[in-house]
């Protein structure tokens, strides 16, 4: 790893423009600190550690941060750094709307623009719920200081009558049990306090649990960090031995570009693939590798991924919950099991490659975490389809869809719009069959806008009753890292990007083939170009704000829908000051 030292061993901290020297300034800046308590030595030159935390009542999978910075703080303190805790926005899953991922951008901002404008020099990253990991890493990522995420750890195992529930992927299942009408709605309400029964995030795998092990495999966590359960005490001493390490990173100069190369996310796609991660892993490694500017394309999923087996038995792909995972040995053992495949000397946090910080780390379940010679699937990376549907590419999760609709053709379908969706989905004269490719238009993140988890669409309710539990779906939204099904999703360009999703008619015929990589509308082109003159969705009526900059700067899914002009790294100099 290239490692910058200052003449003393130590790189100057840009801490010392604020905190050094006797001027008015620097008074300033230590005086005001100090009415909160801090001493005159902790001005001595020490290691400034940002303490970036996205706690919230609001976002009830990252409101037990507090505890967590506390213990972070002990350790920069034990190594001799100056903590100081600053909040950013954060991001509730289950609360936001129109969408958590209409903010990713946003908090992204918040966190480049907190870390550049203050005296940091380096940072603790607390990172949760589902978009938290990625808005902080993508900021983190522009101003490239010394950087360590540190997670907050999946909810304990929810039990109802004994049975494992898991969050998202159970209420799904069971949403759709009490459609069908074998569920009650009284059990469906006493399951709300079974499934969440401890702080943390979604206990499957679903978003928040792939991206932490998307950070562990890119190296910027320690060994570990992704499934430790938020409650659990080593949980706790991670956060307080990564405040440790953040000094000696600080001190070692080593930035988050430094650990963030092309190798790194390499491991984490092939890793995504073998854990049956979130498709939204895609949209967030593809905008983060473009804030630190490795060359990352939406193929090298496919490419990369193709033959890497399914490891990990959890939901939604599989049977078991984050609590097992962690029990089985959590992502070292996998890293250890995928040795092979993975580029072992991609650089990590620790100041140890990826290969040796896992070598010879155990599997205590093989039932969980599975040999490669026996997996849950062969081949599970995530799909790239790619045809005069999707001219620039759409993914699809094989491991979570149903192998019969793997290859199929059905009659289209088509809602233009969720609101549409759910005022017909259920309509008893819909022209509907098991057969069927419903289809949603309109739900991009230009058209809803934020790109929505709404891909995973209900089936209808009629088809329910019968017993149908799965079809084909495809839309230009995101699905939930917890969902399942045979769901097509981020289709671009979009349909109110000018996209051919908007071309498609009620009653066309559509040819999904997963192993041939394919997305095809079978329509004549001659009918297609005659369908290019009419209206098709445009992008979403904004008032003003913050929608209307989204809606005006937001590139395509294939682009990690990030903001055109926070693609890169500007550093983290910062000219001038206020007084
Ligand atoms: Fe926060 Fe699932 S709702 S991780």
């Amino acid at each position: 790893m290239d490692v910058r030292e200052g003449a003393d061993g130590m790189p100057p901290l840009r801490s010392r423009e604020w905190f050094a020297g006797s001027d008015a300034n620097a008074f300033t800046h230590r005086s005001w600190m100090k009415n909160q308590g801090v001493p005159d030595r902790m001005f001595d030159g020490r290691p400034v550690i940002g303490i970036c935390n996205t706690y919230s009542e609001l976002a009830p999978c990252n409101a037990h941060f507090r505890d967590i910075a506390e213990h972070v703080r002990r350790g920069v303190l034990e190594a001799g750094g100056f903590p100081v805790e600053f909040p950013v926005m954060s991001l509730g899953e289950t609360m936001l709307r129109p969408t958590s991922m209409l903010f990713r951008n946003l908090v992204s901002m918040d966190v480049e623009e907190s870390i550049r404008a203050n005296p940091i020099d380096g940072v603790v990253l607390l990172c949760g719920c589902d978009k938290t990991t990625p808005a902080l890493l993508m900021g983190a990522a522009s101003c490239d200081l010394p950087t360590i995420v540190v997670s907050g750890g999946p909810m304990l195992t929810g039990r109802m009558r004994g049975r494992p529930i898991g969050s998202g992927t159970g209420v799904w299942s069971m949403s759709d049990d009490v459609r069908a009408g074998v569920m009650s709605e009284a059990d469906f309400r006493a399951a709300e306090s079974c499934m969440s029964r401890s702080a943390g995030h979604c206990n499957t795998m679903g978003t928040a649990s792939t991206m932490a092990c998307m950070a562990e495999a890119l190296g910027v966590t320690l060994p570990g960090n992704a499934a430790i359960p938020a409650v659990d005490a080593r949980r706790r001493v991670l956060a307080r031995d990564s405040g440790v390490r953040v000094v000696e990173l600080v001190r070692r100069n080593v930035r988050l570009s430094d650990v963030l190369v092309r190798e790194a996310f390499e491991n984490a796609v092939i890793v995504n693939a073998a854990i049956g991660g979130s498709t939204n892993a895609v949209i967030h490694l593809l905008a983060l590798a473009g804030r630190v500017g490795v060359p990352l394309a939406l193929d090298d999923f496919d490419e990369l991924a193709r033959g890497v087996p399914l490891l990990v038995d959890l939901q939604p792909s599989g049977r078991f919950l984050m609590e097992d995972f962690f029990e089985a040995g959590g992502l070292p053992a996998v890293l250890n099991r995928l040795s092979g495949l993975l580029r072992a000397d991609a650089p990590t946090v620790t100041g140890r490659t990826i290969g040796e910080n896992n070598a010879g780390a155990p599997v205590w379940n093989d039932e969980v975490i599975r040999d490669a010679g026996a997996p849950v699937r062969a081949d599970a990376g995530i799909a790239v389809l790619r045809g005069n549907l999707a001219p620039d590419g759409a993914v699809i999760k094989p491991s979570a869809a149903s192998p019969q609709l793997l290859r199929h053709r059905g009659r289209a379908v088509v809602f233009t719009g969720i609101d549409d969706f759910r005022a017909r989905i259920d309509d008893p004269d819909l022209d509907v069959d098991e057969n069927c490719v419903l289809v949603l238009v309109g739900a991009g993140p230009k058209g809803f806008p934020g790109m929505p988890e709404v891909g995973n669409l209900s089936l209808p309710r009629r088809l329910l009753e019968r017993g149908v539990r799965d079809m084909v779906r495809i839309s230009d939204a995101r699905m939930s890292g917890t969902a399942y099904g045979t769901v097509v999703l981020h289709v671009a360009p979009e349909a109110a990007a000018g996209g051919p999703l908007a071309l498609v008619r009620d009653g066309d015929m559509i040819e999904l083939d997963v192993p041939g990589r394919r997305l095809h509308l079978d329509v004549p082109e001659e009918e297609l170009e005659r369908r290019r003159t009419e209206p098709g969705p445009a992008p979403a009526e904004a008032t003003g704000g913050y929608q209307r900059l989204y809606i005006d700067h937001v590139l395509q899914a294939d682009r990690g829908a990030d903001f055109d002009f926070l693609v890169g790294r500007r550093g983290s100099a910062v000219h001038g000051h206020n007084h």
